[in-house]
């Protein structure tokens, strides 16, 4: 999990440098990041409030949290062991809180959701970042097998529309104004291997939804495509952002 989360911080520093930009994070702020994973965005956003800020990086797994300490605890941060749907902070005690690619794995995304309003000042701002995974498109196979193994993939995870129900997640927990921007990624054939198509048939197999030949036709068909320069795979990623 730790090398998935640092391949994909790699592969997406700009975007990430965008997000803090558009939520406006400045010197001085007080800012949550939920689900912080091994906190390399903890310490991108220490360097922006500055020391008279502040960065809390919570996450549920106690591995993360001793991962992200091990890396560094720059000074205006902070990590804690902490389920996104109780929160060990005051009332309205940041500015701005975020959580990207953690409410697709939350089974109560509303009671998280709720937790993290609590948090917020008024005139406080939430970010969340999730995939739309039943928005997952591949092109190059069997379109009835490549639904099955996509669909899969997508029922596989706990919260899989975490993109698509982002806004009105946003406004129920009390946050009336809400931006979205919907994206749309693209990987590479090498990428979508590790990240998504490997997942996906390891989720069909585990769901029955296909057999063993099946998924290794389906794969051998998408290699057989990317090789033809064909090879296609998007999903739609929502950024949405509630003040
Ligand atoms: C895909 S990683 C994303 C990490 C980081 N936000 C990023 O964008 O690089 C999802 C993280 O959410 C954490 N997580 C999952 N369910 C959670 C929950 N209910 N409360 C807090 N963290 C949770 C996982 O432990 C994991 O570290």
């Amino acid at each position: 999990m730790i090398a998935y989360l640092d391949f994909v911080t790699r592969i997406s520093l700009d975007d990430k440098r965008r997000t803090f930009v558009a939520q406006g994070l400045t010197a001085g702020m007080r800012v949550l990041d939920v689900g912080c994973g091994t906190g390399d965005d903890v310490r991108s956003i220490a360097a922006l409030v500055g020391d008279d800020g502040f960065v809390a990086g919570t996450d549920s797994s106690h591995a993360m949290i001793a991962a992200a300490r091990a890396r560094g605890v720059p000074k205006p941060a902070a990590f804690y062991t902490a389920s996104a749907a109780q929160l060990p902070f005051e009332d309205a005690s940041f500015d701005a809180a975020r959580a990207e690619r953690v409410l697709q794995h939350v089974a109560d995304p509303s009671a998280a959701l709720r937790e993290l309003r609590r948090v917020v000042r008024p005139g406080g701002s939430l970010l969340l970042i999730d995939q739309d995974w039943d928005s997952l498109s591949v092109a190059g196979a069997d379109r009835d097998v490549t639904r099955r193994i996509l669909h899969a993939f997508a029922d596989a995870l706990a919260n899989g529309t975490a993109g698509r129900d982002a806004r009105a997640g946003l406004r129920a927990a009390g946050f009336p104004e809400v931006e979205i921007a919907p994206m749309i990624s693209t990987p590479s054939l090498p990428i979508a291997h590790e990240l998504i198509l490997r997942p996906a048939i390891d989720a069909a197999l585990a769901r029955g939804v296909v057999d063993a030949i099946a998924a290794r036709d389906w794969l051998a068909a998408l290699l057989r495509a990317e090789a033809q320069g064909g090879f296609y795979c998007a999903v739609v990623v929502v950024a949405a952002l509630g003040r």
